[in-house]
């Protein structure tokens, strides 16, 4: 009887080890739903409101943004790492659970870069496909202050979404060439079509459809050095989940009328994330934490069983 519950207790554990998973991503744990109140221009977030935001330093010094989209990736903006490809791997890392930038408090944890996956397709000039992974050496444990957002499957999906609140966040400057903000700031913006984005006033056709547009006409609210590689984050009622619709990418100097901050779409990469993911470092880590326990998990069963039938 007591050997019986042993092999359930066991089968539950395999189980656990080999479909647990993230199918929990895009909540906060530690702050409420977007109110209804609109909010034009940036302001302090609230600290955790943005558990998928990491800073990715170069020798401790912020650089680029990033969002958690799973334990071990990071999606950030390959111009983030293009221009710097000689700068060694090991001077580079990943902060999450960040919210002062100079006073790092216990929640933060900091990981090393293993691979830096750049979209095959980017173009430096346009700058197009503007998406990288990044491959952390050991995972982030999930707490209430470091969490992964949730990526939009295709574009129908992004549409069916229907989002109604979107931000965007970073330490980026408050102006043009100015400087880095100690603080996590948070804005919110609306989604701007492509149409109007090409429009001659406006970017005149630059905006490719791996590109999203997001800001105000007037400028009020927008993204700016510094922020790049962060999300542009999109709130789902129906769901009660954010979404990383957006990676920012570029705009015509920052808060400038008709030109609004331009994101890399991600709904447009998608496929993209999810080879780059299953590939390399990451299977590798999944080999250690997925399959060593479920084979350790087989062994015992056998182990147990071959007990079982001995004291029949
Ligand atoms: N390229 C910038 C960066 O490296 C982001 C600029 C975004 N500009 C804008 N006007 N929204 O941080």
């Amino acid at each position: 009887m007591e050997f019986k519950a042993g092999v359930l207790v066991v089968m539950a554990l395999c189980v656990s080890a080999l479909t647990s998973s993230e199918d929990s991503c895009g909540q906060r744990p530690l702050v409420a739903s977007p109110g209804m109140s609109r909010i034009v221009g940036g302001r302090e977030a609230p600290e955790g409101a943005w558990p998928w935001q990491v800073s990715i330093q170069i020798q401790s010094r912020h650089h680029c943004g990033g969002t958690i989209v799973s334990n071990l990736g990071v999606l950030t903006a390959t111009h983030c790492f293009y221009k710097y490809l000689k700068i060694s791997r090991s001077l580079f890392r990943v902060v999450a659970g960040l919210h002062v930038l100079s006073a790092p408090g216990d929640q933060t944890q900091i990981r090393s870069i293993s691979e830096v996956k750049m979209h095959e397709d980017y173009n430096g000039v346009s700058p197009d496909n503007d998406v990288t992974l990044v491959l952390l050496s050991s995972p982030f444990d999930f707490t209430g202050h470091i969490q992964p957002v949730c990526t939009p499957h295709n574009v129908t999906h992004e549409f069916i979404l229907n989002f109604t609140h979107c931000f965007i966040t970073g330490w980026g400057s408050r102006y043009y060439r100015g400087r880095l903000n100690n603080r996590l700031q948070e804005a919110e913006v609306e989604l701007i079509d492509r149409r109007t984005c090409n429009l001659i006033t406006w970017y005149d056709g630059f905006i490719t459809e791996n590109m999203i547009c997001a800001g105000l006409e007037s400028g009020a609210s927008d993204s700016c050095q510094g922020d790049s590689g962060g999300p542009l984050q999109c709130y789902s009622e129906d769901e009660d989940r954010f979404y990383v619709v957006g990676v920012t990418s570029f705009g015509h100097m920052c808060g400038h009328p008709r030109r609004p901050g331009v994101y890399a779409r991600t709904s447009r990469f998608a496929d993209w994330l999810k080879t780059s993911q299953t590939a390399s470092a990451s299977a590798a880590h999944k080999l250690n934490t997925r399959l060593i326990p479920a084979l350790l998990c087989a062994a015992l069963m056998l182990l147990l069983n071959i007990h079982t039938v001995c004291q029949q």
